[in-house]
């Protein structure tokens, strides 16, 4: 990230993963494997996944890269090419760590959750570096957790299905660091398909692939410059009402299991029985949900007018009803429209980070001048402005 206002094309440069690994670790290790997990982009379905609902991310070409060679006892010992710093843990001594060295817990968390699953891990050596802005709500995270979930895997001789792959990496975000996510963003990491968005089932697990076919238009991701900061705990609290909504339906939708199986018309019939907090939450979610369902439609038609009426309505329950937006996105998502974005909203896990748009070609130019004038000068914020391409999800392969 930079410190002005700037315009990102493309993935950025990585360094040789493969010189710093002999550097670090002067050429110890056998066996080198080398992974890349993407970030991703939620094109509509915001805090629908651990409702059990449907979502539509796109993996995108910024990504997290590490290289991991086998070591003889139970270390890890990692190197942050972004940190320009190394620390390690013990695999049968994980521990949270603050400060510094939190950077650790999320490879911590996908060991741990990997031998709770009863995998027998063996010691390693890696090199991790990653382009996927932090703490903006494109999955950093998840890329993480998937990169380094591959590398362990494949060091201590195992394949995993790839959904529990995605299950796992999961684990390591709800179990060890403690915030409660969905599946949505590790299962894009791991699954995502270039040139396409993922319209996925959270309950089933079972997704199609939707051609992101929109002639002319540009994928641009604007960082708001709002950090997410202690997003977990609201986020954790978010999810705690929506379990509350679903105890207080089921006294008149005794059949329901969470709120994927509440229809908006049902919910219409009893809505008025929830406090008005949980009735919000509910609300935002169910209708949400719905229109999952109806941009996929739109995307394989390529209607553009009727994704940015979607996007228009998704992000105004995100403010109203979930309370999830903030001050500042609500004005990034306004000056976008007003310079050429057809289709703007926050994407991710709210209370800061960033906003998807669809932006035609011709007007590019002027959206990305009109959004790093207007916004700055209205909110005192920098923004960040990314031009994404659909990629493939995460791979993982035997360099020595
Ligand atoms: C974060 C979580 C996801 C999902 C989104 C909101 O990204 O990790 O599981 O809940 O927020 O849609």
């Amino acid at each position: 990230m930079t410190d002005g206002p700037s315009v990102e094309d493309g993935a950025g440069q990585a360094p040789d993963l493969a010189a710093l690994y002999h550097r670090e670790f002067q050429g110890s290790g056998e066996g080198l494997m080398a992974a890349r997990a993407p970030g991703r982009v939620n094109l509509i379905g915001e805090h629908t996944d651990y409702n059990e609902g449907f979502v539509l991310p796109v993996a995108v070409d910024r990504e997290v890269r590490v290289l991991g060679g086998r070591r003889p006892d139970r270390r890890v010992e990692m190197y942050s090419a972004n940190f320009e710093r190394g620390a390690s843990f013990d695999l049968d001594a994980l521990a949270l760590r603050k400060g510094d060295d939190a950077w650790l817990n999320l490879p911590q968390g996908v060991a741990d959750a990997l031998q709770r699953a009863g995998h027998h891990l063996t010691g390693a050596n890696l090199v991790m570096w990653g382009n996927v802005p932090l703490g903006a709500g494109m999955s950093s995270s998840a890329a993480v957790e998937i990169a380094c979930l591959l590398v362990l895997t494949r060091l201590a001789g195992l394949e995993l299905d790839p959904r529990d792959e995605v299950r796992l990496a999961r684990h390591a975000e709800n179990d060890f660091v403690g915030v409660q996510t969905g599946i949505m963003d590790q299962f894009a990491s791991r699954l995502g398909v270039a040139g396409h968005a993922l319209l996925l089932d959270c309950r089933s697990l079972a997704y199609a692939p939707i051609p992101l076919d929109l002639p002319g238009i540009a994928l641009g991701v604007v960082h708001s410059g709002v950090p997410r900061g202690l997003a977990g705990s609201k986020y954790n609290a978010r999810r705690a009402e929506c379990a509350a909504g679903v105890r207080l339906l089921q006294e008149s939708l005794p059949a329901i299991r969470a709120l994927r199986d509440v229809q908006p018309a049902e919910f219409a019939l009893v809505e008025e029985r929830l406090p008005e907090t949980i009735r919000r939450r509910c609300r935002h979610v169910i209708m949400e949900d719905a229109r999952v369902g109806e941009a996929a439609e739109a995307l394989r038609g390529g209607d553009v007018a009727r994704l940015g009426d979607l996007f228009a309505r998704s992000q105004a329950s995100m403010r109203d009803d979930y309370a999830i937006s903030v001050p500042e996105i609500d004005t990034l998502v306004a000056v976008a429209l007003a310079h050429g974005s057809v289709a703007s909203r926050m994407t991710g896990g709210g209370f800061g980070g960033c906003t998807v748009n669809l932006v035609p070609d011709e007007r590019w130019d002027a959206f990305t001048r009109g959004v790093m004038t207007d916004y700055p000068r209205l909110t005192g914020r920098t923004p960040t402005i990314y031009r994404c391409r659909a990629v493939d999800g995460a791979s993982v392969e035997q360099i020595a």
